[in-house]
């Protein structure tokens, strides 16, 4: 049995570590689940929460693989079930996605279709779930129906997604589709990615010019003004770059979403953008679905899992590890320099030497 797992520590990096025990269906609460990892993914949160400060520890949040235990409180999901889960972030090693066993809150956990292998479906907790919350939540957009039909008044939403080639960003495109907004996707390397996603070329538009290009070709893109972005990159540019298109013409205003801290989460700026450019700031966490917006997580978790078996929805382009859990730290660091362009970056457990 693989006895190895990745802490994340601030003072050195990604080390992978001997682990004296796994975790066992002791270590779960009533409304969890163990999951014996098949593949496991990367996020660019695994090194920067550390390297901020905020958390040391065995990382990761994406997993896939089979129930091994369920707590007395799970009634959907039974040992030997193939699943993904997104687990809670920042918050304990046994939450942590890069070791043998993983224990994941059960209304984030959802079955797999057996037409998914367990490394494409690893890419879909983190990078899905922050995607919908985006959409859905702190944009306020119209959701499809289950079936996957769009909403009366989808088509009035001129929806522009910065990043759409990124993890997060595919996911946003794909859901938006099915939603039926109108969509302009900004990327740059990748755009063969986001034309794979059903995007047309004359709507993708490349970030590598000058602001007033871009501004003007996401204008010329769109046809109409664009009424919602999200930014799923969120530097200080792409932010700059998002106010002055939304704040001039043939724009007026619109709300706006990011994932990272900006200027604006500071209430007299977020006031003062709204007052002066007609802008609606949000910034969007995918892990509130572990906090305050749980029934909402859990619905719209299961409802990706279930389109990722219909055919509706495809998994992040997968980028293997080379050696499982011990190529993480090599991953991680890909991830920290840029260097990972339109893939997710995944581990197969059973790839780790012994
Ligand atoms: N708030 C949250 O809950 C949350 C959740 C997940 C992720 N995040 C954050 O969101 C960001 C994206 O995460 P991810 O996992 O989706 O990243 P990722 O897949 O590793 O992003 C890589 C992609 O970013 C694109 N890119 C880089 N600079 C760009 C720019 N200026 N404009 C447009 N596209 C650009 C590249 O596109 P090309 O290859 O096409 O050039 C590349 O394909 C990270 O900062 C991450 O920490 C936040």
């Amino acid at each position: 049995m693989v006895n190895k797992a990745v802490r994340v520590t601030k003072a050195n990096g990604a080390v992978v570590e001997t682990q004296s025990k796994p975790f066992s269906a002791s270590d779960m609460d009533a409304d969890e689940v163990l999951i014996k990892n098949v593949a496991v993914a990367c996020n660019p949160k695994d090194w920067k929460l550390a390297a901020y400060g905020l958390f040391e520890g065995i990382e990761g949040n994406d997993v896939a693989g089979y129930v091994e235990a369920v707590g007395s409180d799970v009634k959907d999901l039974t040992k030997d079930d193939g699943v993904i889960a997104l687990t809670r972030a920042a918050k304990a090693d046994k939450y942590g996605a890069y070791q043998a066993y993983t224990v994941a809150p059960a209304w984030t956990t959802a079955k797999l279709a057996d037409s998914i292998s367990f490394e494409d479906g690893a890419t879909v907790p983190l990078a899905a779930t922050t995607a919908f919350v985006g959409l859905f939540d702190k944009l306020g957009l119209p959701e499809p129906s289950p079936a996957g039909r769009p909403s009366a008044d989808a088509d009035k939403v001129n929806l522009l997604v910065w990043g759409a080639s990124s993890s997060v960003g595919a996911y946003v495109v794909q859901l938006a589709r099915i939603a039926g907004f109108n969509i302009v996707a900004v990327a740059g390397a990748a755009q063969d990615a986001v034309k794979s996603l059903g995007v047309e070329g004359s709507k993708i538009v490349d970030y590598r010019a000058d602001r007033t290009t871009v501004i003007a070709n996401i204008n010329a893109a769109a046809g109409a003004p664009i009424t919602h972005v999200y930014d799923a990159i969120s530097t200080k540019d792409t932010v700059d770059t998002i106010v002055s298109l939304l704040s001039s013409a043939p724009n007026k205003g619109g709300k706006l979403t990011t994932l990272l801290a900006t200027a604006y989460d500071d209430e007299t700026e977020n006031q003062k953008l709204q007052r002066e450019k007609g802008i609606v700031y949000n910034r969007t966490i995918g892990s509130v679905v572990h906090h305050d917006k749980k029934e909402f997580g859990e619905r719209w978790f299961k409802l990706v899992a279930k389109w990722l078996g219909e055919g509706k929805m495809k998994p992040n382009k997968v980028q293997i590890l080379e050696g499982g859990l011990d190529g993480v730290p090599g991953g991680l660091k890909l991830l920290q320099e840029n260097k990972v362009s339109g893939a997710k970056l995944v581990a197969r457990i059973a790839d780790t030497k012994s």
